[in-house]
């Protein structure tokens, strides 16, 4: 490409609204928008297999997937650091719009690469005392418990770790932590929508417990941004660690950190950052060389998801799930481990069928299917995890069903 056409195209880049703005399938009333229309922005028609695992990683729209690749040329064209300098404002405004939508005061959030990341930079931060106890429950996510499990051997912390089935009401699940809490307690780790069975947990009346007994709360958030509505000021929220490539369609390798203000300068500094940085939230930004250009692609993100709004977003989600779960739930053989009530769980949902395990169901799908799937298992056995996204429509939900029908009969 000629030079001139690649700065043209640049231009773009340089704080400049992205291409979304001139997309016209939505609008602010659900019922009006065209759900055809969003399911073209996607690039679903090459797929050989049916994507049915947003829950690991969603995929970009074409306008958000467009605009990152403009952003690997523009950082390719240019010295990376010249353009990650140009670039700052989009930075900063990312943030600011990132914060206004989850309820986060300023100087709040960093981008980093995903939830992951994000909960190691909060677990290995926190200064705790020696026997110092978190609690987790079976339901966390495998990786965070490891982050826990590392700190105790280096730092000498004690994990209590509870078990507990999903779904459960909120009272108790409550009480499966507030039974447990002694004095030693100093952290509780929380999912706020579990990875198996995508059930919303209280984050609210947990945080609001355990900071009556001087206990903060470590919530991982992987499954929310994008997908449910949150407001962390008022939740009170300590420490929130999300993936922004999930459901907010941003491109992959971007995630956000998320700490109360006043707490920011009680997590140890980051390695590599100025220990003048202690108490500001920029101290997480200091990681390196990176793919500055992933995390720019956060403002077509944004824009692509605004276009949308999260609430029509939310009830379409909670539509295709009702859709497919309804025709399952009476079928012999197979269990919905989900309560499919919005109020506990959005997209992400999981069942079973008897004589298979999610292994089984995985290999079975992706061969005599042609569908992606993942497998989890829980207290309750082992099964699939089926995460509905706004790039299906009823009839890809239709085959689903009817391969489930199929393999349970
Ligand atoms: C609950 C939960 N936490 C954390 C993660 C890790 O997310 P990432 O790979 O984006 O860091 C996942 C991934 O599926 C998850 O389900």
């Amino acid at each position: 490409m000629k030079r001139r056409s690649l700065l043209k195209n640049s231009f773009l880049l340089l704080g400049l609204p992205s291409k979304i703005h001139r997309s016209n399938f939505l609008n602010i009333d659900n019922s009006k928008i065209n759900w055809d229309k969003v399911r073209e922005s996607f690039p679903v028609i090459s797929w050989e297999k049916l994507h049915l695992n947003s829950g690991s990683a969603g995929v970009m729209p074409n306008p958000v997937l467009d605009y990152t690749i403009e952003a690997i040329r523009y950082m390719n064209f240019k010295a990376p650091y010249e353009v990650w300098g140009e670039w700052q404002a989009i930075k900063k405004s990312n943030i600011n719009r990132i914060q206004r939508m989850i309820g986060a005061p300023e100087q709040s959030v960093e981008i980093v690469r995903n939830t992951t990341e994000a909960l190691n930079m909060i677990i290995s931060g926190l200064q705790m005392k020696e026997n110092g106890e978190v609690i987790i429950s079976n339901n966390a996510y495998p990786f965070a418990v490891n982050a826990w499990e590392n700190k105790a051997t280096k730092e000498g912390i004690q994990i209590k770790k509870i078990s507990y089935q999903l779904p459960d009401t909120d009272d108790a699940i409550l009480n499966q932590y507030k039974k447990v809490i002694s004095p030693d307690t100093q952290v509780i780790h929380i999912t706020h929508m579990t990875h198996r069975e995508g059930h919303i947990q209280p984050i609210d009346r947990i945080i609001e417990m355990a900071h009556k007994q001087n206990i903060q709360v470590v919530v991982d958030g992987a499954h929310c941004i994008g997908q449910i509505p949150l407001n962390l000021k008022d939740s009170d929220v300590d420490f929130y660690a999300s993936s922004l490539h999930k459901w907010l369609n941003a491109p992959h390798g971007t995630g956000l950190l998320y700490v109360k203000p006043e707490l920011v300068s009680s997590l140890h500094n980051h390695p590599s950052s100025y220990p003048g940085a202690n108490d500001k939230i920029a101290k997480f930004e200091h990681i390196g060389t990176r793919a500055f250009h992933q995390e720019i692609g956060i403002h077509a993100a944004l824009d692509f998801h605004d276009q949308i709004g999260l609430i029509p977003k939310m009830n379409r989600l909670q539509a295709l799930k009702e859709y497919w779960v309804e025709q399952l739930k009476e079928e012999p053989k197979v269990n919905v481990h989900t309560n499919i009530d919005p109020n506990y769980s959005g997209a992400v949902s999981t069942l079973s069928v008897e004589g298979f395990s999610g292994g089984q169901l995985v290999k079975i799908l992706d061969r005599d299917y042609d569908m992606h799937i993942k497998s989890v298992g829980g207290l309750w056995g082992s099964g699939v995890r089926m995460s509905v996204n706004i790039f299906h429509n009823y009839s890809d939900l239709d085959k689903f069903v009817y391969a489930i029908k199929e393999i349970a009969a």
